[in-house]
């Protein structure tokens, strides 16, 4: 393995192994893994791939008061340190300050095949189980209730929209997760993305069917 993967894959897993939001190491390494099967299948450059979804969560906004340029800052920081080429840390960095999530009226187009790639494979991880397991994981840190009947879902229109939050996890889905399969960049992530996305409708149909209580026996 190239040396400098080691060494970033050590260093973001030191940072990331308190982590309890769902933005820990094993995020970061299905993320890689993910992004890097779909490098392969699209024909992306792996380095450039691998060590974007190594640094993607590394400074995240949502953890850093809406700084959108922690996360590039902090990659830089740590590749300009590793000696690694010029244009690998302006494309990694470039990567890493596009890649999250603004709202869904917010557009957050990737401008490479690369980031493509690691942007759909953070987005896989939002979704399915693991997509499931996370939202409610980090709903739970932020205090948010798990549903709430009476808050309707709000499309955001913008990024500090968003970015107050205060709805409930249920709500998430409909403000973010159910709109992800349809902003994939690549046909493999696409078609990926399909499957997981039909879960968490299954997930929310059974959630649904539960609170209502129609799986109850009728009143006598
Ligand atoms: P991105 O990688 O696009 O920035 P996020 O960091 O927003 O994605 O999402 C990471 C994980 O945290 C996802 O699994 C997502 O569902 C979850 N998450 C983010 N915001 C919320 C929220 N308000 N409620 C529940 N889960 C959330
Ligand atoms: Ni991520």
């Amino acid at each position: 393995m190239h040396e400098i993967l080691r060494r970033t894959a050590e260093h973001v897993r030191q940072q990331q192994s308190a982590d309890c939001t769902g933005h820990d190491w094993w995020h970061t390494d299905r993320v890689r893994r993910t992004a890097l099967a779909l490098a392969a299948a699209e024909g992306a450059d792996p380095l450039v791939v691998e060590l974007a979804a190594l640094l993607h969560d590394i400074a995240d906004w949502k953890f850093h008061d809406g700084d959108t340029a922690a996360g590039p800052r902090a990659a830089r920081a740590w590749l300009v340190a590793q000696q690694v080429e010029p244009a690998i840390i302006e494309h990694v960095c470039r990567i890493v300050g596009s890649l999250s999530f603004r709202g869904a009226g917010v557009p957050t187009p990737m401008d490479s095949l690369e980031g493509g790639c690691v942007q759909d494979a953070d987005r896989l991880d939002a979704l399915g189980a693991i997509g499931v397991a996370r939202a409610f994981a980090y709903g739970a840190v932020r205090g948010q209730p798990l549903y709430d009947p009476e808050a309707p879902p709000a499309p955001h229109g913008s990024f500090a929209e968003y970015r107050r939050g205060g709805s409930s996890t249920i709500n998430h889905f409909h403000e973010k997760l159910l709109l992800l399969a349809d902003r994939m960049n690549t046909a493999t992530g696409r078609a990926l993305a399909a499957g997981r996305h039909a879960f968490l409708e299954r997930f929310l149909a059974e959630f649904q069917r539960e609170w209502e209580g129609t799986d109850l026996p009728p009143a006598p």
